[in-house]
């Protein structure tokens, strides 16, 4: 990204602008994730902070979508997390999104839309040309949101098994 604190975006209705988390977001991250997923994991939140908002920012981007609001119930509208991965399994360097979140109230007005173009963005201008996510093939709103933002089933499969004790 040009500058360390925006990314390059339109501006979208009710938000005043994405940009890189801050410390002072991470509460409301982890208050959003834990009321998506039923699960509250502030050491997890902490540590991603530590690893993807303090240190090699040219290549890992913890990005927010900022309410307008700054002084009502959720001044966090989304967020979304994703760094370049080189050379594994073989695989030329692409930019991987791995969390990602819009708040329930302010789904399907385009916040989680321009999140993904930013991360895009950002990716882009750090000379990565692919992006790739991992989603439950079930999950349908994974699927019709990857699918709607241009993502398509890409060259390699995952393989798992349950290790004996
Ligand atoms: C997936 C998610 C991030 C989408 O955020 P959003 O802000 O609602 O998405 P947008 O409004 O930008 O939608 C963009 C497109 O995605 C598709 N889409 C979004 N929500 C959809 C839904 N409920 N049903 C069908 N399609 C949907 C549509 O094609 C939409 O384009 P349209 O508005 O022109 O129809 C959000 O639903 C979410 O946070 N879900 C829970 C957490 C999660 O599942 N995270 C993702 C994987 S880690």
């Amino acid at each position: 990204m040009n500058d360390t604190n925006t990314a390059n975006t339109p501006e979208m209705p009710g938000t005043s602008d994405i940009r890189r988390v801050r410390k002072g977001d991470l509460d409301h991250v982890i208050d959003l994730d834990a009321r998506v997923t039923g699960q509250a994991k502030p050491d997890y939140w902490r540590d991603i902070f530590e690893r993807y908002a303090t240190r090699r920012l040219d290549e890992r981007f913890f990005l927010i979508a900022q309410s307008g609001d700054q002084t009502g119930d959720h001044p966090i509208l989304g967020y979304i997390v994703g760094e370049v991965r080189g050379w594994e399994f073989g695989s030329e360097p692409c930019g991987w999104i791995f969390a990602f979140s819009v708040e329930p109230d302010t789904r399907q007005q385009g916040v989680g839309e321009h999140l993904f173009q930013a991360m895009s963005a950002a990716f882009k201008s750090a000379g990565i040309g692919t992006m790739r996510t991992m989603v439950a093939r079930q999950n349908q709103l994974h699927m019709a949101f990857f699918r709607s933002e241009g993502m398509v089933a890409g060259p390699y499969i995952q393989l798992e098994m349950e290790i004996d004790d």
